[in-house]
């Protein structure tokens, strides 16, 4: 079975860099065109590069916004229509690791933390989801983490955002299924992005990349951490034709380090 996208329309938050980027190449490769979003207009060049060159007969954007503000996601929604024509699949994927000891966290952190990931979420899908209506197919895909189901102690704001991440689903899930758009949440554990690497070169230990990844996956089931490419196989199925039956649902994508399902 080969999995296509047959000119669907997609726009990825969090485009530039590892999870976002991944699923962007996957979906342009698959016959999609992409619009990615970020606030760093170096990476966004070399990531529209890089999927030109990996798939060159794709419609690519790169739009630089932040999306923390209700003008930050307009300027992002309207600069993938404006190149795209429409946004037939929306994912939900910029974000950072926010987390501490509750006691610690201010209410500064607490609201960026929720615009991040929450408003968003919600802003972009209140933009997106009029036309998928009208059109009747849609795709929506929240980026989340496995605190959602699971929060660990000290890991909040994060887990808390996540969370509510997941009731969106659900709840946009069951309101939109009747309009044939459906909306899954993809829960993140240990996946190889630019993230990881930012975290390995602020270790101070001085040990390599291969031996810090081994070292993170030795917990996980499967005795490693994730590839970028394994979640945006994922996430190409369910933002295809192929996908079509998988709606409402919240699927733990970490190579079993989940305590629950
Ligand atoms: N990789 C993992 O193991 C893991 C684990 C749990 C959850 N996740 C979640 O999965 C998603 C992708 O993670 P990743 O590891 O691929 O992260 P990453 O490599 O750090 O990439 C994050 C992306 O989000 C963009 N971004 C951040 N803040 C933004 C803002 N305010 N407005 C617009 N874009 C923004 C970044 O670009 P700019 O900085 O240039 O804006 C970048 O393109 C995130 O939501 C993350 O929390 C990942």
């Amino acid at each position: 079975m080969q999995i296509a996208l047959n000119g669907r329309a997609a726009l990825i938050t969090g485009g530039s860099k590892g999870l976002g980027l991944a699923m962007a190449k996957a979906f342009a490769q698959a016959g999609g065109h992409v619009a990615l979003v970020a606030r760093g207009a170096e990476a966004l060049a070399a990531a529209e590069a890089e999927i030109r060159d990996a798939a060159p007969t794709a419609k690519v954007a790169a739009i630089a916004a932040d999306i923390r503000t209700a003008a930050g996601c307009e300027q992002a929604f309207n600069g993938a229509v404006r190149a795209l024509g429409q946004v037939d699949i929306l994912v939900n994927n910029a974000g950072t690791s926010q987390r501490g000891e509750f006691l610690s966290v201010s209410d500064a952190l607490w609201q960026d933390d929720l615009d991040l990931k929450l408003f968003a979420a919600i802003r972009l899908c209140r933009l997106a989801l009029p036309g998928m209506r009208d059109r009747r197919w849609g795709r929506i895909i929240n980026v989340l983490n496995i605190g959602a189901k699971a929060p660990k102690a000290g890991s909040t704001p994060t887990s808390v955002s996540r969370a509510a991440g997941m009731a969106l689903t659900k709840a946009l899930a069951n309101e939109f299924a009747p309009h044939n758009v459906l909306v899954n949440a993809m829960l993140v554990g240990i996946i190889e992005s630019d993230q990881w690497v930012r975290r390995h070169a602020a270790d101070k230990r001085n040990i390599t990349w291969e031996e810090w990844k081994a070292e993170q996956g030795r917990a996980v089931p499967l005795g490693r951490i994730g590839k970028a490419e394994e979640f945006a196989a994922l996430a190409l199925l369910l933002a295809s034709d192929q996908g079509g039956y998988v709606t409402g649902t919240a699927i733990n994508v970490d190579g079993g380090a989940s305590p629950v399902v």
